[in-house]
């Protein structure tokens, strides 16, 4: 019997615009009991993600919205606390979208096995989870590097552009990274060995483009959109690739807006943009964490985590990232290991 109460974290109105904390809802009950075929998850580790905001809206997109008053999605690692399915038994680790609550009950049917002998438990939903593949496929398969090309990526300090960075090094390309702190730029560069840094809300980005990548870009990874997305557009060579894996400067816009306005460069560039989505690569997820995870021991891919404590700060947390709070993967450690 466990001695104590559920927290979850309930979706409590559709933001228009910015989220706020009072979107959400803190609810304290009792932690549920499981029927036969299911377990009793508790909580460790919680990932937030910029996805979790498109959540939040009542529009059609690749997944459904979450409904209110109910837990907001997300990625956890979590602890089997009891179980009465053959498939887990009570202390084994899992991972899968649990939610933003303590304590959840689950069929088992949609939670992998954390393999701890690959890193510490929570980097099964950082760099050797999801935000980990998404770079990982979104890099290899979708721009299909090759050594000496020059390799744009924003949000270059977070949890996808960080291992991007990284593995456009180990692939033998020049990397510039955009971030929005001095303190973020000088880690991409002193601890992550990227080539350039550029911090887009100090400098003037088409200067400092032109002055890093005075040739044009080869590949950019976008994560951002907006005005970056348009400096680099105008900068493209022959036979460049972007990679569209997120907008986040769009994310909280109240009015969409429209564009590309300068499609024009992709068709003087003879380049290819795709959009992805890293969960269309998961039958090549083992081949990407077995890389991924031998470059970790050989020290060739680093990984940095921003963790709080706590679940009841999953939301003002969530707000933070958004607006580049966070440096390194975003993280909430539940309870203790
Ligand atoms: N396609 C997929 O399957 C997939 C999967 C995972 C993630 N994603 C996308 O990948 C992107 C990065 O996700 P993540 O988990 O790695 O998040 P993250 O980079 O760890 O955190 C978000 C970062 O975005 C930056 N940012 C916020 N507003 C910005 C703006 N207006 N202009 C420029 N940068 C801004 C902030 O960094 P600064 O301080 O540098 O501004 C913030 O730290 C997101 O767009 C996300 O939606 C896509």
């Amino acid at each position: 019997m466990i001695n104590e109460q559920n927290i979850r974290i309930l979706l409590k109105n559709r933001p228009n615009g910015w989220p706020t904390e009072d979107d959400f809802e803190i609810e304290v009950s009792q932690i549920p009991s499981i029927k036969e075929g299911e377990i009793l998850l508790e909580t460790m580790w919680l990932s937030l993600d910029p996805y979790m905001r498109g959540r939040m809206n009542d529009a059609k997109s690749y997944a459904d919205p979450v409904q209110i008053g109910a837990p907001m999605v997300g990625g956890a690692v979590a602890k089997v606390v009891e179980s009465r399915s053959p498939m887990f038994v009570k202390n084994d680790i899992v991972e899968g979208r649990i939610g933003w609550q303590k304590y959840a009950v689950s069929s088992g049917i949609e939670l992998r096995t954390v393999d701890k002998s690959l890193g510490p438990i929570q980097t099964a939903i950082g760099v050797l989870g999801m935000p980990g593949l998404t770079a990982y496929f979104g890099f290899l398969d979708v721009c299909e590097p090759r050594p000496g090309d020059i390799v744009v990526v924003s949000a270059a300090s977070g949890a996808v552009g960080q291992v991007v960075g990284q593995i456009a090094k180990i692939m033998g390309c020049t990397v510039i990274g955009t971030a929005g702190s001095d303190e973020k730029i000088k880690f991409i560069l002193d601890e992550l060995g990227f080539d350039y840094g550029i911090n887009y809300k100090s400098e003037d980005i088409c200067e400092s483009l032109d002055k890093f990548c005075p040739d044009g870009i080869d590949i950019y990874f976008d994560n951002v959109g907006g005005e970056l997305t348009d400096a680099v557009m105008d900068r493209l060579r022959v036979g460049a690739r972007i990679s569209v894996c997120g907008q986040i400067s769009q994310y909280n816009n109240s009015q969409l807006q429209l564009g590309p306005r300068n499609i024009g460069s992709l068709v003087r560039s003879q380049a290819k943009m795709e959009g992805f989505l890293v969960h269309a690569y998961s039958n090549k997820y083992p081949e990407g964490l077995d890389k991924m995870s031998k470059w970790i021991k050989e020290g060739k891919l680093k990984y940095k985590e921003d963790i709080v404590k706590g679940i009841e700060n999953a939301p003002k947390t969530f707000i933070g990232m958004l607006n580049g709070e966070n440096f390194g993967k975003t993280l909430i450690k539940v309870s203790d290991d």
